[in-house]
């Protein structure tokens, strides 16, 4: 099907294997995918999408990211179960999480950044840096890039629970206590799903995004 839309058929992507995708298409047809066939993933693929994720660049090569991969159903129905998805799919919703054959937990421990940087080549007249950004947020959201895109690039689908359930998940999974998990990305082959309501609010105007050489002038929010 072409509706003309760049993003609109997951379902037609290819697997790599067939036809390489060009990157730009790669980050074009991206986007959350909420439903999955009862389909398991193949485990080399799965591997490349891991390492992809390892692949993400860290403040000061710090590496606090780490990655928790969930196969089995049991385990990932525990998920589901802290995501609350039995209300969501009494709601009309698709049993996005427990369906999904493959779940990996991103984490990072802001521990590591503090151990990294009180090494020498970090300190700053002695001290450690005063961190005004939280670099192991920015380097976590790299990797769930990484792993994103990767699932496309391996033919696959991809999605992304924030859990609140925080407790519970790092119990259920034995996450040390200096990780925490930012969320889970589902991965699976792509079934129909319901489009997001926050889609509805379309892009915001690329004037409004992007500046050159200085923020300009005329900006206005546009939210
Ligand atoms: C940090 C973050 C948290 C998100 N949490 C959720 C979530 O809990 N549930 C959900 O359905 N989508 C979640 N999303 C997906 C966004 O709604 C989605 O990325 C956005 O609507 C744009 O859609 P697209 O990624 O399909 O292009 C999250 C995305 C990000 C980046």
């Amino acid at each position: 099907m072409s509706s003309g839309r760049i993003c609109a058929d997951i379902g037609s992507i290819r697997h790599p294997y067939d036809r390489p995708m060009e990157f730009k298409d790669v980050v074009a047809t991206r986007r959350m995918v909420r439903n999955y066939k009862d389909r398991p993933v193949d485990e080399d693929s799965l591997r490349r999408i891991v390492r992809a994720g390892r692949k993400a660049p860290s403040a000061g090569f710090s590496q606090g990211q780490a990655f928790v991969v969930l196969t089995d159903q049991a385990v990932r129905s525990a998920v589901a179960e802290l995501a609350g998805e039995a209300e969501y799919v009494a709601d009309g919703l698709d049993p996005w999480i427990s369906r999904a054959p493959a779940h990996i937990v991103v984490c990072v421990s802001e521990d590591a950044y503090h151990r990294r940087y009180n090494e020498v080549d970090k300190l700053q007249d002695g001290q450690e840096t005063d961190w005004q950004i939280p670099y192991w947020w920015v380097d976590a959201g790299a990797s769930l890039q990484n792993l994103l895109l990767a699932a496309v690039d391996e033919g696959l689908a991809a999605g992304f629970l924030g859990l609140h359930a925080i407790p519970g998940l790092k119990a259920l999974l034995a996450i040390p206590a200096e990780y925490e998990p930012i969320g889970v990305v589902t991965i699976g082959h792509a079934a129909p799903d319901g489009r997001s309501r926050s889609l509805d609010r379309g892009w915001r105007d690329e004037t409004h995004v992007v500046h050159h050489e200085r923020w300009s002038d005329d900006w206005a929010p546009d939210f």
